[in-house]
């Protein structure tokens, strides 16, 4: 047997509109019938999948969306499904069944459209259901949540929760579009409009300290959700977080680095350990607060700097503590975290404000202290250490 080889090279390249606008189904607004084509047909094919709140708080929407259809040539193959909303469909929902029967039934192919319109669960999920139904179907997403607007609505990633594990199912698919429509945020409830807003003090502490200060000095205006503070937020959270999808070199996570999950380690087990009551957004701020205090104990940011994070995240409205603290376990959560990143443990800790490093070791010990400090504060919101 002579030994041969064959370097194979593939180079894909993908490009997605994220647009922003407001009434995306009133019939003068193209953004959506722009992005569709016909591809020869008489009309583009779309399925139409909504969150269930969505639909709750947006009763004309349907109506709206049968006559912007009818006005720009587009098909709906089927009433729109009105799905769970929030991380129970990505736990224990049949949405995946259900969206890859309707595929069949309906006969959509690669070249029609499943237009999604929820908060960051629903879209995880729809989009995992949509990328995996024939190999993938064009999605367009309109995410209807902050935090489904300036992070998770706006990416690659794709997936639900499996074996007890968040997103333990789950794939690099990027969106065929996005659009976010402001208006269908003034309908979230007060905890869903703040929560999004840990995803942008996120990306803010690692990579933009003037992000960070914008976010700073409109923390009140923020907190208020005033218009113009909070569009300003979403458009330059989701700017920074598509920015390091197409320029990190890493877009679809092959190396254990994950920037972008600063604060994510502790927050996805203190998610998991509240059975999903703690919102993801929320849980993050936690998570935050803890890697904040503990790059501070490791003399990497001072204390002053800490103070500040942790004002901001108070003055946004976010406790920074809750009863799960007191089961984590520091130690086996972190084991968790590397086995989820598939290699060595890699944690995003601050060297400055809009600064970060990327850490292969953490002190169990100083950790756990941090998050002790923190349980220890059960008052519902705590001082700045
Ligand atoms: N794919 C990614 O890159 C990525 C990134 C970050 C987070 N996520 C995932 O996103 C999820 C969290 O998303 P979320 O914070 O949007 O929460 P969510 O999807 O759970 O939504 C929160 C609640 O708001 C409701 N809702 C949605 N839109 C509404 C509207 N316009 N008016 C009234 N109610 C509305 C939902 O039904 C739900 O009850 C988590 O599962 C998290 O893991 C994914
Ligand atoms: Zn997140």
């Amino acid at each position: 047997m002579q030994e041969r080889s064959i370097n194979q090279q593939v180079t894909v390249s993908f490009n997605y509109p994220v647009l922003f606008t407001q009434d995306a189904f009133s019939i003068d607004n193209h953004h959506l019938a722009n992005l569709v084509s016909t591809d020869g047909r008489k009309s583009a094919r779309m399925l139409v999948v909504i969150d269930e709140n969505v639909f709750t708080h947006h009763p004309h929407m349907i109506t709206q969306l049968k006559c912007y259809a009818l006005a720009h040539k587009i098909d709906l193959v089927k009433k729109p499904l009105v799905v769970t909303g929030g991380e129970k469909i990505k736990t224990q929902d049949p949405v995946l069944e259900h969206i890859y029967q309707v595929v069949a039934d309906e006969k959509i192919d690669r070249h029609s459209y499943i237009l999604v319109i929820g908060g960051g669960a629903v879209v995880d999920a729809v989009g995992y259901a949509a990328a995996t139904a024939h190999r993938g179907i064009r999605l367009i997403r309109m995410p209807s949540t902050v935090l489904a607007q300036n992070d998770a609505g706006i990416g690659v990633k794709n997936g639900v929760n499996y074996l007890g594990r968040k997103n333990y199912l789950g794939c690099f698919t990027p969106p065929y579009a996005v659009i976010n429509d402001h208006n269908l945020l003034s309908t979230l409830s007060a905890r869903d409009k703040r929560a999004g807003m840990a995803e942008a003090v996120k990306v803010a502490l690692i990579k933009s300290p003037d992000f960070f200060n914008e976010l700073y000095t409109n923390r009140h205006a923020l907190a208020a959700f005033e218009d113009d503070a909070v569009q300003s937020m979403i458009y330059r959270c989701a700017e920074l977080h598509l920015d390091h999808i197409a320029n990190s070199g890493d877009p679809f996570e092959m190396g254990s680095a994950r920037p972008l999950d600063f604060g994510h380690w502790s927050a996805h087990k203190l998610e998991a350990l509240s059975e999903y009551r703690i919102r993801h957004g929320e849980a993050v701020a936690i998570g935050i607060a803890l890697d904040a205090l503990y790059s501070c104990r490791q003399g990497m940011i001072s204390e002053q700097q800490n103070n500040q994070i942790w004002q901001l995240l108070l003055d946004l409205g976010f406790e920074l503590t809750c009863p799960e603290l007191q089961t984590l376990d520091v130690t086996a959560s972190l084991e968790e975290f590397r086995e989820h990143l598939g290699g060595v443990l890699c944690i995003t800790l601050l060297t400055h404000i809009g600064a970060a490093i990327e850490v292969n070791q953490i002190d169990s010990q100083c950790m756990q202290a941090c998050a002790d400090f923190l349980s220890a504060s059960q008052a519902q919101k705590i001082q700045t250490p």
